[in-house]
């Protein structure tokens, strides 16, 4: 098994990662509290109580809807920079160098808060990573699938000036897979990509939902890596497809154990997607929620693969550079 010195010193990428779900217990109450918000009666009112509740969950549902109740504290452009700023502060001393970052946009424009108050906050804290911890990163807006394809296409139109002057360099699909397939959402990418045509997609699918999800993610909404993807094992020409083009997973080992999608880090079919050539990213999807960063994820997976050595780390490093979406300057740096 390698150190964790060395997992530690290996420059890493975040691909999969929710900045709503940063939100740790300990800023969520003090930031309720800044905002005036009264938390529901049934939502566990301290900070023990909260770690108490996250130590597990029945599912990916059980668990936004606890996410969702943690938005609520979020109101002002300094809330959304302090969220953020947090985040890149600690996983610069994990190592972390690049991180493409999600947002829910709608979280907070369904509460009044309007979508430049979200966007600037995030991408104030976005400029001041890279200028005082030299981590570079890029803005990722996400729809919520469980809302009407007509406002998600609507959030789409509300963030156009983004998308054009690149704020927001990708789109994603996030929320409850199973019921809301990635063809609900074809206008919504069609016509976010027509706003710039450097914007780069991707999807949630193949974490709850089928390797079939995955599929049509790619055929249509012409997404170029998946978030999750963990399904796709099921399905062998996926496989060949997904290595011939070379589409990412940006998996994320401790929320599939959290979320109970598998027993353990073990079941992951991550010894299969390298012996198929299949690239994979190790990410951290919403840490606050799932007891880990990014170290905290690459440090279980070399517990749970112990025959993987320096050269197949440093292969996986390489893949999540080669995948992620900065430019080849950046990318050599890197
Ligand atoms: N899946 C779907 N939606 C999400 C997730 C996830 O893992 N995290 C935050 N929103
Ligand atoms: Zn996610």
């Amino acid at each position: 098994m390698v150190s964790v010195e060395f997992l530690k010193e290996l420059p890493k990428c975040e691909h999969h990662l929710h900045l709503e779900g940063t939100l740790e217990p300990d800023l969520l109450f003090p930031l309720a509290e800044r905002n005036h918000i009264t938390l529901p009666q049934t939502f566990p009112q301290t900070v023990t109580e909260l770690n108490e509740k996250y130590k597990s969950f029945r599912d990916l549902q059980d668990f936004l809807d606890y996410y969702y109740i943690g938005t609520n504290v979020l109101i002002k452009e300094e809330d959304f920079f302090d969220l953020a700023w947090a985040y890149f502060q600690k996983v610069h001393k994990q190592g972390l160098v690049h991180a493409e970052v999600f947002y829910d946009p709608q979280s907070h424009t369904s509460r009044g808060v309007t979508i430049e108050t979200v966007t600037l906050g995030f991408q104030r804290a976005c400029a001041k990573a890279q200028s005082e911890l030299g981590i570079s990163s890029k803005l990722i807006m996400c729809l919520l699938r469980h809302i009407e394809p007509e406002e998600c296409l609507q959030t789409v139109k509300d963030a156009k000036k983004f998308i054009e002057d690149g704020t927001i360099s990708g789109l994603g699909l996030d929320s409850a897979e199973r019921p809301f397939p990635p063809n609900l959402f074809i206008e919504c990418y069609e016509t976010a990509k027509s706003y710039n045509k450097d914007l780069q997609l991707t999807a949630h699918a193949g974490e709850e939902g089928s390797a079939q999800f995955v599929a049509d993610a790619l055929d249509l909404l012409n997404v170029t890596r998946i978030d999750h993807g963990i399904n796709s094992i099921h399905d062998a020409e996926l496989i060949q497809r997904l290595a011939s083009e070379q589409i990412m997973l940006t998996v994320c080992p401790l929320s599939n154990v959290k979320l109970q999608v598998v027993k353990s880090v073990k079941e992951l079919p991550l010894q299969e997607f390298l012996d198929n050539n299949v690239p994979f990213s190790l990410n951290s999807d919403d840490p606050a929620y799932f007891g880990g960063y990014i170290l905290d994820n690459y440090i279980q997976v070399s517990k749970d693969f112990p025959d993987w050595n320096y050269g197949t780390w440093g292969r996986i490093a390489k893949n999540a550079i080669n995948g992620s979406w900065c430019d080849s300057k950046r990318k050599h740096e890197l």
